[in-house]
């Protein structure tokens, strides 16, 4: 692939996790040390790291490290593991992939703890199972890039919101993996449209910082100058994430994808969202079920005496979806039956290095 500098926004240190503070971007890049359950949940809820499958490996990850520090003071219990997962999953609702992760870790930690190994055992056990949650999401997104570009032809504008990428996987990406795949492995000469994404701007600081060092054209539009774009039929695509998908196939993402996509419907444009199996939560029926992250009145700017409401995620309805890209396929409505072949299914290639 033509990516020139590799973008990591996590890696192991030697003091435990280091992530690329999400935060600061564009203007800077740092990086963060993280060693501690608490560290973690700081840099979920602060957003340093985000996006629905970089929490799930940032989490896996962060929890690693702290078991390591705990095995070293002797600490490291199902006690200790039972509460730091309980304090991780805890630190953001609406995407599941964090509870995805954590259930894998769990799982690691139970059967390390079932062949009696001692702490630094478990801490190992932890570390490899982080790795390997990494390694899959990371393998997904390759999936996702190659079954996405499919809906994709040579010159077409693709309309994103928020950020889908690197910086929010861990990986290639999820809508932006079809984009990169598309741009950089098949030279399709994709333009891309990426949303300001009120009110983090997701879009405006991290999407266009993304498919600027990858040398991907991209314009950023306000979130309102989305129909007007649309009605002068400058926009052949929109291509979204999820952070959760239901059964029938409603679709929780970024604050701002519900209106995307009743505009895409009026405008006759398909609509897709792109999610690894991480990202479908097959214990819910719809989408009422999700839980919607409500987040504090300090990220909008309000005249002094106004409250604010701020929920950072909306759930589109199935029926405006055109298809799920997933890492097993595309899937098309209706969607309960093919969402739940993609959970049954194993992805050799993926499965394969667990
Ligand atoms: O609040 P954020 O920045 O974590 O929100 C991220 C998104 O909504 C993404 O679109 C999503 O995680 C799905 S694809 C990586």
């Amino acid at each position: 692939m033509r990516q020139t500098t590799a973008l990591a926004p996590i890696a192991w240190s030697e003091k435990g996790v280091r992530i690329l503070d999400q935060t600061l971007l564009p203007g800077e890049e740092r990086y963060v040390e993280i060693s501690a359950v608490d560290e973690m949940v700081e840099a979920i809820q602060s957003l340093r790291v985000r996006g629905a499958p970089l929490i799930g490996v940032s989490a896996a990850m962060g929890l690693a490290a702290a078991a390591s520090g705990s095995a070293q003071r002797g600490m490291l219990d199902r006690d200790w593991l039972d509460a730091a997962i309980e304090r991780l999953e805890a630190s953001r609702p609406t995407a599941v992939n964090l509870r995805w992760a954590l259930e894998r870790m769990r799982a690691a930690g139970d059967e390390a703890f079932a062949s009696e190994r001692e702490g630094r055992a478990v801490a190992d056990a932890l570390r490899t199972e982080a790795q390997r949650v990494w390694d899959i999401e990371a393998g997904m997104c390759r999936y996702l890039g190659e079954f996405g570009a499919q809906l994709l032809e040579p010159g077409f504008t693709v309309l994103t919101h928020c950020n889908t990428g690197r910086l929010a996987t861990g990986g290639l990406g999820t809508a932006l993996a079809a984009i990169y795949v598309a741009s950089l492995e098949q030279d399709m000469g994709i333009d891309v449209v990426a949303t300001e994404t009120r009110p983090l701007r997701q879009g405006a600081r991290l999407t266009a910082w993304e498919l600027v060092r990858a040398g991907i054209p991209v314009r950023v539009v306000a979130d309102s100058a989305a129909a007007s774009l649309m009605a002068a039929a400058e926009i052949d695509v929109v291509i979204t994430g999820a952070d959760r998908i239901a059964r029938n196939g409603d679709v929780a993402n970024k604050i701002g994808t519900y209106s995307l996509a009743v505009l895409a419907r009026a405008h006759g444009i398909p609509f897709y969202v792109s999610a690894p199996r991480s990202t479908i939560d097959s214990s819910l029926s719809s989408g009422d079920e999700i839980p919607i992250e409500m987040r504090g009145a300090n990220e909008l700017e309000v005249a002094p005496g106004a409250e604010v409401v701020n929920p950072a995620f909306d759930v589109t309805p199935a029926d405006l979806v055109t298809a799920i890209v997933t890492d097993g396929g595309i899937v098309e409505p209706p969607f309960e039956e093919g969402l739940t072949q993609v959970l049954e299914q194993v992805t050799p290639q993926i499965e394969g290095r667990t």
